[in-house]
């Protein structure tokens, strides 16, 4: 038997949503006919103009791409104003966030966030030996960040905050985090992870704060798998001080973003038109999906981002019975949360989908 780390039995395995694979094989159902509302991606898939290069380009694969992928990096550095001494590009932004546990926790050494925070931050900060401190939400997730400040201690060096939350829909107001930002000691790394900023309006990020100040601290995470529809294409960035990006490139695997990912995602940061309709599609649905669910006395959370949450004493049986019938939402109990599932916006079509089967469980239910 391998003699493993004891820190391995203190890691909270992430679950993540069920594949059309997972679902078919277990309920017999044909993958065309599955509609995965699960994992927060795009229901448009990818932009039709990334699918064409990516097929000019496969002639390419044999050679290993650039170590830090200057290429991309030069083309975030046009899209964005930022120096790309300042960005890091990661195997999806999962991997900036293991990375940046990495770089900043010692044995012991204390990381914050919320407790109904994205789960991924839990997992890579117990697998780098750090102590988690969560804390607690209000009625309905809310956020207070002033709690943050009374959690720091000696030994914290990094605190993360995703803006919007997953799968809260949870969203903190920028002044209130430039304030918390400011108090926050600059020996402590802050990440802010905007994986779904994208959908909500232009100037509720901070990058515009990271280009002002020169904090030496602050970290702000994206990701190319949600607005830009590339989750398989596996890239994620981050905006950091050059020393945290120096640090990142230092420990990084000799080639940690595949080449196809790479030019795949330069191409994407020419499609705002299909960032537009994507997120044009999402403000339409959700609105048509909250009118049918009030019509319907049903309780949900709108959040910002391209998911919503729906109150269901039932959230277990509900998410169970959906998924046999091939329609596949997320089950919130990894969160330790009983009374909310979550969905992914889809299509209209997949979204009536959903709200049909949903809707007449429902009525079973009362019934
Ligand atoms: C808040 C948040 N951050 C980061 C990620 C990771 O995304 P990726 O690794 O695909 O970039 C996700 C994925 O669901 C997320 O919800």
């Amino acid at each position: 038997m391998v003699d493993f780390a004891n820190r391995l039995n203190q890691i909270p395995e992430y679950v993540p949503g069920k594949s059309i694979e997972n679902i078919s094989e277990k309920w017999g159902i044909k993958p065309e006919n599955i509609v995965k509302l699960a994992s927060n991606e795009n229901p448009l898939g990818p932009p039709q103009k990334v699918v064409e290069f990516l097929k000019s380009e496969a002639k390419n694969v044999n050679i290993y791409p650039d170590r830090i992928g200057i290429s991309l990096l030069k083309k975030l550095e046009e899209y964005y104003s930022i120096p790309h001494n300042n960005i890091f590009i990661g195997n999806g932004s999962s991997e900036i966030v293991d990375m940046l546990c990495r770089i900043t926790l010692n044995p012991g050494d204390s990381a914050i966030t919320f407790k109904y925070e994205f789960a991924l931050y839990k997992t890579c900060i117990k697998a780098s030996d750090g102590e988690l401190v969560e804390i607690e939400t209000g009625e309905k997730f809310k956020r207070n960040v002033e709690k943050v400040l009374k959690e720091i201690r000696g030994n914290t060096k990094i605190i993360f905050i995703a803006n919007p939350n997953n799968p809260t829909g949870d969203f903190i107001n920028k002044d209130k985090m430039i304030k918390l930002i400011e108090k926050i000691p600059e020996k402590i790394l802050i990440v802010i992870d905007e994986a779904y900023i994208e959908y909500s309006e232009e100037d509720y990020s901070l990058l515009d704060y990271f280009k002002k100040t020169i904090r030496k601290n602050l970290v702000i995470l994206r990701t190319f798998s949600k607005i830009y529809g590339l989750a398989g294409l596996r890239v994620g960035y981050c905006f950091a001080p050059e020393k945290v990006v120096r640090a990142l490139r230092k420990i990084k695997l000799p080639v940690n973003v595949p080449y196809l990912s790479q030019k795949g995602c330069e191409i994407a940061l020419q499609c705002e038109d299909f960032k537009e309709k994507s997120k044009r599609l999402v403000e339409r649905e959700k609105k048509r999906i909250f009118k049918i669910l009030e019509k319907n006395g049903i309780e949900y959370l709108e959040g910002k981002g391209n998911f919503y949450l729906i109150k269901d004493l039932n959230a277990k049986k509900t998410v169970e019975r959906l998924e046999s019938k091939g329609v596949v939402v997320r089950n919130l109990l990894p969160y330790g949360i009983e009374d909310y599932f979550r969905v992914t916006v889809g299509t209209e079509k997949q979204n009536d989908i959903f709200l049909k089967n949903f809707l007449k469980e429902k009525s079973k239910s009362k019934g």
